[in-house]
């Protein structure tokens, strides 16, 4: 990473199996920007355990996320794929940044005050000051960009805060990151209910596309998504459904709104849902296929581990000594 690129950082929890939301609104740019970049792209498993996990279940959906995550495109000799535990940094700054960050802004974040409602029996710390650790994965590599989905609007916002707060009193030690959240994928809703998001964490299967669902699947939930009354393919904020599944469609196929009415502009939404899902399952296949391969293949993945998480600390203790200098600790002794 000696070169003059700008820095890439983001990252998803291995908390269950990945969505469409995910990929439209995170994985998929972060394919088209990796030739641009010097990108990190990190399976962020200290965030998920602020929620209740099983520890087997945990250690595959990690695996198979990153698995994922090379499946869609992304070149593990270009961008750096690693997991947020093998590097210690990560934590290490994450303390840090705790002591600069104060109790009233992290009791505004609109996903605590969610994920506490949802998980009243296990409102831990981590939960918490869960935004903090986000900080430190992005300061840690000096991002310029994150490419995330609007639901992490608030979080990078913080991200900057702490940043500029840290550099008031110590000089320029950190990069303050822009975030890039994409148009039509930015925020993909539930298939069932399209007024709330679509979620890893969803109970109900039908509201969520995953993946590495098999394509008649995939098909038989868009047919089955919920819609208004009327017959209309048209971009409204009251017909939640059909725009959700415009935002779908334009984000497969790249096609604006304007033009996907006027494809669709004498057909109903039967013939609407067969487009989308026929789409969606053309661009996923490839992914699926990908996928399998990959997983027979232990010591390839094996190996990319291995290499990119030397990577990713030697980067990560670059930063994290220039901050544990700054802050006054005293110099290692080697
Ligand atoms: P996570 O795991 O919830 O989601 C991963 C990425 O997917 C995006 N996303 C969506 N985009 C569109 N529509 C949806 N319905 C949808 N659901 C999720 C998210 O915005 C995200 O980009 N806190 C992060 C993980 C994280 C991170 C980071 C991200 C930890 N450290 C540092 C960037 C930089 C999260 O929970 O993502």
């Amino acid at each position: 990473m000696g070169d003059d690129k700008k820095t890439i950082f983001s990252g998803m929890q291995p908390s269950g199996f990945i969505t469409l939301g995910n990929y439209l609104g995170a994985l998929k740019n972060w394919t088209l920007l990796q030739d641009e970049y010097n990108c990190l792209y990190c399976i962020v498993d200290l965030h998920a355990i602020t929620v209740r996990q099983d520890p087997a279940a945990l250690r595959k959906q990690s695996r198979d996320l990153l698995m994922q995550y090379i499946a869609a495109g992304l070149d593990p000799e270009k961008n750096i794929i690693y997991y947020q535990s093998h590097v210690s940094g990560h934590a290490e700054l994450g303390w840090i940044l705790n002591c600069f960050t104060y109790m009233g802004e992290l009791s505004r974040m609109t996903q605590f005050k969610e994920k506490s409602q949802k998980h009243a029996e296990n409102i831990n710390a981590g939960l918490f000051t869960y935004p903090v650790l986000m900080a430190a994965d992005i300061l840690l590599y000096q991002t310029d960009l994150v490419p995330v989905g609007d639901d992490q609007r608030q979080h990078l916002e913080m991200a900057r805060d702490i940043a500029i707060r840290f550099n008031n009193i110590y000089g320029d030690v950190f990069k303050v990151p822009e975030a890039y959240i994409g148009k039509a994928g930015a925020r993909i809703m539930a298939l069932q209910d399209p007024e709330k998001k679509m979620s890893k964490s969803d109970e109900n299967k039908n509201n969520t596309i995953l993946l590495l669902d098999e394509p008649n699947v995939i098909m038989n939930k868009i047919k089955r998504s919920v819609t208004d009354s009327g017959n209309e393919i048209v971009y409204r904020d009251d017909k939640p459904g059909i725009k959700n599944l415009m935002n779908i469609y334009s984000a497969v196929t790249g096609k604006t709104n304007d033009a996907i009415s006027e494809e669709f502009a004498n057909s109903g939404y039967g013939d609407f849902k067969v487009a989308v899902g026929e789409a969606v399952v053309a661009e996923l296949e490839p992914l699926q296929q990908k996928f399998k391969e990959l997983s027979k293949d232990k010591k390839y993945i094996d190996q990319i581990i291995k290499d990119n998480t030397a990577k990713a600390n030697y980067l990560a203790s670059k930063t994290l000594s220039k901050v544990q200098k700054k802050v006054g600790f005293p110099p290692k002794v080697r």
